[in-house]
């Protein structure tokens, strides 16, 4: 049954996960006009009534820069309508990885971009946000921030995907991830250890991954950016005589040119979560989303 209280709205691009995801809460499904100027400001318009209504805007934020002040501006017309409450709903949560001061000089920009979005929206829930220094969004976040795990979708893909797998992480970081996937889908993993010298310049070094000649390996990671982080994955594997991995993300941000050359480095798949709209989605995350957007629309409705 729909609940006409709450409304779902998607931001350009969004579309296909909004749907699924205002099916999957009960929530009507709303509808927004956000176009460019002539001088490249934006125009905003909601299509659907607002007013007195919890409202749950789903944008996910890869190329942040162009996304965010469209979706800032929405937030703030929806609130200038008289919403009840505005939600985001952004699968992929930007500026995460810039979360300490590496170099003199430098901004912390994952604080200020929580700044950013707290000041416009009431709560957020995202998929795997890169959680490093930062422990929990409520580290920066000063609304409700819930970050559902991707994993038991991955796992689920693995499970029904690949034969005989033994899930590998590039780097520790990357261990939270891992562990929880290989878990779901039964599988061994184990965890390579990286050295970053610059954006497209990463080292990593295998431990002993020969006694897995016999598996498929499944690089799992949360990012694929520029992807040197899985190629020198891939580089490493092949040399130890393991065959052609698949590298499973869950945030296809694909920067350049690095899908066609994670193909070329000898991936033998590349497979996604549709967190941000790509050619390698497989995965979906809407059946992970919804229960957290419907449980913290409902707790903040009810404060
Ligand atoms: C970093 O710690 C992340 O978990 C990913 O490994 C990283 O963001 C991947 O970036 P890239 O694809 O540019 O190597």
């Amino acid at each position: 049954m729909i609940d006409s209280a709450r409304v779902v709205i998607a931001l350009p691009g969004n579309e296909p996960l909004a749907e699924a995801l205002a099916l999957r809460v009960g929530a009507e499904l709303g509808r927004l006009t956000l176009r460019a100027f002539p001088d490249g400001e934006s125009y905003v318009c909601f299509d659907s009534p607002v007013e007195g209504r919890s409202v749950a805007l789903v944008c996910t934020l890869h190329q942040p820069d162009q996304r965010t002040l469209p979706l800032y501006l929405s937030a703030c017309t929806a609130r200038a309508l008289g919403a009840e409450r505005i939600g985001l709903v952004a699968p992929y949560l930007a500026y995460m990885r810039q979360d300490a001061r590496f170099r003199p000089g430098e901004g912390v920009t994952s604080v200020y971009f929580a700044r950013l979005l707290s000041g416009c929206v009431d709560w957020l829930v995202t998929v795997d946000p890169h959680l490093h220094r930062h422990r929990s969004l409520d580290d920066i976040y000063r609304i409700p921030a819930v970050a559902v795990a991707a994993a038991p979708a991955m796992a689920g893909w693995i499970a029904a995907n690949v034969p005989d797998p033994v899930l590998i992480g590039p780097d520790e970081e990357s261990a939270q991830w891992v562990a929880a996937v290989a878990a779901g889908a039964g599988a061994p993993y184990v965890v390579l250890e990286k050295r970053r010298h610059g954006d497209h310049d990463v080292e990593v070094s295998v431990p002993d991954v020969e006694r897995w000649r016999d598996r498929t390996p499944v690089l799992v990671d949360d990012i694929i950016s520029t992807a040197r982080t899985m190629i020198a994955g891939v580089e490493q594997l092949r040399r130890a005589g393991l065959r052609p991995p698949v590298c499973v993300g869950v945030h296809a941000v694909f920067a350049e040119d690095a899908e066609p050359a994670l193909l070329a480095a000898g991936a033998a798949q590349v497979v996604t979560c549709d967190t941000i709209p790509h050619g390698t989605n497989r995965i979906s995350v809407v059946d992970v989303l919804a229960p957290a957007v419907r449980a913290i629309a409902v707790a903040t409705t009810a404060r």
